[in-house]
C-alpha cells in the first residue's frame, strides 16, 4: 500500500520508527513532514498528508503529533477524509473496519513506539465491512455537504 506519512517536532523519531516499521512489512512510505526538530505547525502537515489521500496520491495515510488531536482536527476539516485519532489498536482496527478511515493519528507523547506500530498494524490490516457500515459513513457525508 502506497501510505503519506506526516508528523509534527514532537514526532520525528516517532515517525522514523513508524516508516521503518511499515517498510519492513512492504509498504511504500512517501514522507511529508516535517524533517526537522525545529518547532512547526501540525496543520500544515495534516493538510499535505490529507491532500495526497483525498488526490490518490496515497491509499492512505498516518498523521503524528504530540497528542494525534490536532492532526486529526486538521484533518478531517478536507470534505471527504475521515481521520481517526486512536491511542489503541482495537479503536484503530474498529476505524477502519465500522468507519473506513483513511487516515490514522495518534500521540507520540500518548503512546510508546510499540503501540504505535501495533496501532498502525490494526489500522492497516482491517477491512471495511461496508453494509450498514456505508449507510452511516454516507449520512456523514451528507451532514458535510449539508454545512
Ligand atoms: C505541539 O506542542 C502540540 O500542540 C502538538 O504536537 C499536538 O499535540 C497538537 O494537537
Amino acid at each position: 500500500m502506497k501510505i503519506g506519512i506526516g508528523s509534527d517536532h514532537t514526532a520525528l523519531d516517532m515517525k522514523r520508527a513508524i516508516i521503518e516499521h511499515l517498510e519492513a512489512k512492504g509498504h511504500q512510505l512517501h514522507d511529508y513532514g516535517t524533517h526537522t526538530t525545529d518547532s512547526c505547525d501540525y496543520p500544515v502537515y495534516a493538510g499535505l498528508v490529507a491532500r495526497a489521500v483525498r488526490s490518490g496520491e496515497c491509499d492512505r495515510g498516518v498523521l503524528i503529533c504530540g497528542t494525534g488531536l490536532g492532526m486529526s482536527y486538521a484533518a478531517n476539516k478536507l470534505r471527504g477524509i475521515r481521520a481517526a485519532c486512536c491511542s489503541e489498536p482495537v479503536s484503530a482496527r474498529m476505524a477502519t473496519e465500522h468507519n473506513n478511515a483513511q487516515i490514522i493519528c495518534f500521540g507520540a507523547r500518548i503512546v510508546g513506539e510499540q503501540m504505535g506500530a501495533a496501532i498502525v498494524d490494526a489500522f492497516f490490516d482491517a477491512e471495511f465491512q461496508g453494509d450498514r457500515h456505508q449507510h452511516r459513513l454516507d449520512l456523514i457525508a451528507e451532514i458535510e455537504q449539508a454545512d
